[in-house]
């Protein structure tokens, strides 16, 4: 009777399918996919889960490279762009990354609606601080310096802006949030992320996704795509691509929750798995992870994609599949459902469904996926964009107010003795050198490059801020790589005539400044601090005895232990975007009072790591011979050029039931002259636990105005959802027991107020 049923069910969805026309915008979206999918070839399907290089990127790599294995840059051997063209056209691609123009996107989208079926492509990009790789958009700070203002609020206009740039030159879908955890400063891409703990993280990757994703009703929304899952921050070695040896705790504990919640609170719509494999098993065929963890406990509805060509790794690299087909099989078969990108998917797993080795019913599931993001995009009721029209939504002056209010609220003031904010009667010739001090690099990893009215380099922040001071700059050149002893005499012989000097210095991470980069995506480092002869100069500079600031643009942490004996004022810029400049200027001559937190700890040395402050309690027992235990800068550190004091922390109550919440208030006050912005943090230490708990967790955080003088009452919730850990059984559990709470400026303990409560 129930198989009857079910027949008769079926028989019903098919009729109704028959009748619906999945062009008909009115038609519910499950049923417009049902009804495509019913009309669509094995080709055509399997074409849908292909993504490509664009055109015009192809057309380049042929030009440049086809001698080395080019399979890699997006060459594609024995075929060219005509051939995308027209496989573009046969309905055999559903997808292109690397377009770089409205005009490519119109293009190729043109040829996809003109296929058999008319499907549109979705257009992916690496939109990941703004979409500015590709030219004429906005560049706002990248991640990790988003993530030291704590501002999940702007973090959400960022997004916001960057999909309506997005969709304005007809691009649908950003490989972003990055919402790896990152706790390697090795590692070259922890200025994609949002640093080392897991609550910021995930909160940052919430605001984010929300942002581009809007309501999905089309329009000016982007899909997001979080990524890179899972682990990938904390290869062996800080090395990209390798291996990531860590425990099923430490990955619930510590690398699953921004997934978690980005799935469960944020629907984000797509998920890249990750070049490495983790505990053996490569990324791109852990059924656990993509079926297991991302779709059967968390609820992930979206589709996966893999990432550069590392399909094809599971064979070539890791060695679990002796040839490429069986590698397609082996990701199919543990829930992949887009390859990004090559030559060879497309015939090997049509042929592997007629060989019945994989079911059609599972190629269906992912086409199903895809379609509904692309019929929730809209894409098929406006595939194009307007180039004109676009270009009033891109860099408009609104984006750019938020790409330097966001600069303001990014960057970290490190040290200072008193020296900053700038005098400018007091300096009136200064010294600017560095290779970073009038460069493009301020804008990171993921920049394309961008036309110079669009971008404010430190040097002419600087110039445009203290027109009244004469700025004598020595050029270092573009990279630590190639910096000359003469370029560093000559700065440091004009030091002595300066009044003050500024070096800018850190790191190289421009995209296309390839075999030049020090940072960014397969830039990883053995050491960590300033890179080649940038020491030197600046120890060469500070000798002439006049005073010496530095000013650091990075993405990834630096060991600046003689800078922060020797120097006066230290400034982290990160990678502060196009308007950079501007921000540091300000932030030097006291316009803007710096109000960020690191949000990833500065060790002392490579040799440090791993160093976080959410360590657990016998993480230092012992410790080192030749080092102290403690950071240079700790995880919540930065300073103001105003003073706060917290007092009065209490509790809603003293005791709770496992499933109840607990208000903590704190009264904060700035102590100053002048007005600012702190970041309060609070933390909370679960006294005693079954199983090893950190001893510190960031559990809340507020960015606060205080005008001089002013004091505020800040409260925090802290629900069951904050105060739960995995008991020995792996259970999500709040643990009855004494909870310390602590609040304040950063994570040194002696800085928090404490307060504490217990579950009964
Ligand atoms: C990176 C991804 C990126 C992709 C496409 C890969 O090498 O790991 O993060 O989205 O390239 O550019």
């Amino acid at each position: 009777m129930r198989r009857f049923t079910l027949w008769m069910a079926v028989v019903a969805a098919l009729v109704s399918c028959s009748k619906v026309d999945y062009r008909d915008a009115n038609v519910p979206v499950e049923q417009r996919v049902e009804a495509l999918l019913a009309e669509m070839t094995l080709e055509e399907k399997v074409g849908q889960m292909a993504q490509f290089c664009g055109v015009r990127h192809v057309e380049q790599r042929d030009k440049k490279a086809q001698a080395d294995n080019q399979d890699a840059q997006g060459y594609y051997p024995g075929i060219n762009a005509d051939t995308l063209r027209k496989w573009t056209k046969q309905g055999l691609i559903g997808s292109f990354l690397h377009v770089l123009t409205p005009e490519e996107a119109n293009e190729l989208q043109e040829l996809a609606v003109a296929s058999r079926l008319g499907i549109p492509l979705i257009l992916g990009i690496d939109a990941i601080h703004g979409n500015c790789l590709a030219p004429d958009n906005t560049a706002y700070p990248t991640s990790i310096g988003q993530a030291c203002s704590f501002d999940t609020e702007m973090a959400y206009k960022i997004a916001r802006q960057t999909a309506k740039e997005m969709r304005a030159m007809n691009m649908h879908w950003t490989f972003n949030p990055n919402v790896d955890v990152a706790r390697d400063a090795r590692w070259g891409r922890v200025g994609e992320t949002f640093g080392e703990d897991p609550y910021l993280v995930s909160e940052m990757g919430l605001a984010l996704v929300r942002g581009y994703q809007g309501d999905m009703q089309g329009g000016d929304d982007v899909l997001a795509c979080i990524k890179h899952c899972i682990a990938d921050s904390q290869p062996v070695n800080g090395a990209n691509h390798a291996p990531s040896d860590i425990s099923e705790r430490t990955l619930l504990e510590v690398f699953l929750p921004p997934y978690e919640r980005a799935i469960r609170e944020a629907s984000a719509g797509s998920l890249m798995t990750a070049h490495n494999e983790i505990n053996g098993v490569p990324c791109h065929k852990s059924k656990w992870l993509m079926e297991d963890l991302m779709r059967d406990e968390y609820g992930f509805t979206g589709f996966v994609v893999s990432d550069w060509m590392d399909i094809e790794r599971i064979h070539s690299l890791h060695k679990c599949a002796e040839t490429r087909k069986e590698a397609y099989y082996q990701s199919i078969m543990a829930g992949m459902d887009m390859h990004m990108h090559g030559l060879h998917w497309n015939d090997e797993v049509v042929e592997l469904v007629r060989e019945g080795r994989i079911p059609e019913s599972r190629i269906d599931e992912s086409v199903r996926r895809i379609l509904t993001a692309k019929f929730r995009l809209g894409l098929f009721e406006n595939p194009f964009c307007d180039v004109d029209e676009g270009r009033k939504v891109r860099l408009c002056e609104e984006h750019r107010q938020t790409a330097l209010e966001s600069a303001r609220n990014s960057i970290v003031l490190l040290k200072n003795d008193g020296i900053l904010p700038l005098d400018a009667a007091k300096y009136r010739r200064i010294l600017v050198t560095g290779i970073n001090a009038d460069d493009h690099n301020i804008m990171g990893d993921w920049a394309g490059p961008q036309k110079p009215e669009n971008v404010t380099t430190i040097l002419e922040g600087l110039r445009e801020i203290a027109p009244q001071s004469e700025f004598v700059f020595v050029d270092q050149g573009l990279t630590p790589k190639r910096m000359t002893e003469a370029n560093v005499n000559r700065a440091a012989q004009l030091a002595r005539t300066a009044d003050l000097n500024i070096v800018v210095a850190g790191e190289t991470s421009v995209r296309e400044r390839k075999g030049l980069k020090t940072c960014g995506e397969n830039q990883d480092r053995a050491e960590i601090h300033l890179y080649g002869l940038q020491q030197e100069l600046v120890r060469r500079v500070a000798a002439s005895g006049k005073p010496t600031i530095l000013v650091v643009v990075t993405g990834r942490p630096q060991a600046l232990v003689w800078e922060h004996e020797n120097l006066p004022a230290i400034l982290c810029a990160w990678e502060p975007g196009m308007l950079g400049g501007q921000a540091v200027a300000e932030i030097l001559y006291g316009k803007v009072n710096p109000s960020a937190k690191l949000a990833i700890t500065f060790p002392r040395s490579e040799g440090q790591i791993q160093m976080y402050y959410n360590h657990k309690p016998s993480h230092y027992r012992h410790g080192l011979q030749d080092m102290p235990n403690r950071p240079l800068y700790p995880f919540g550190h930065g300073l103001s050029y105003t003073s706060y004091e917290y007092s009065d922390l209490t509790l809603s109550k003293s005791e709770i039931a496992p499933d109840e919440s607990i208000e903590a208030s704190v009264t904060v006050t700035n102590t100053g002259k002048r007005d600012g912005v702190e970041i309060v943090q609070l933390y909370i230490r679960d006294c005693y636990s079954e199983v090893t708990r950190p001893v510190l967790e960031l559990k809340g955080f507020e960015r606060v105005a205080l005008k001089a003088g002013e004091s505020k009452r800040v409260s925090f919730t802290l629900t069951p959802q904050k105060l739960q850990y995995y008991n020995l059984d792996m259970e999500r559990v709040v643990e009855p027991g004494e909870y310390n709470v602590l609040v304040g400026p950063s994570s040194r303990k002696k800085e928090l107020l404490k307060a504490s409560f217990v579950v009964k």
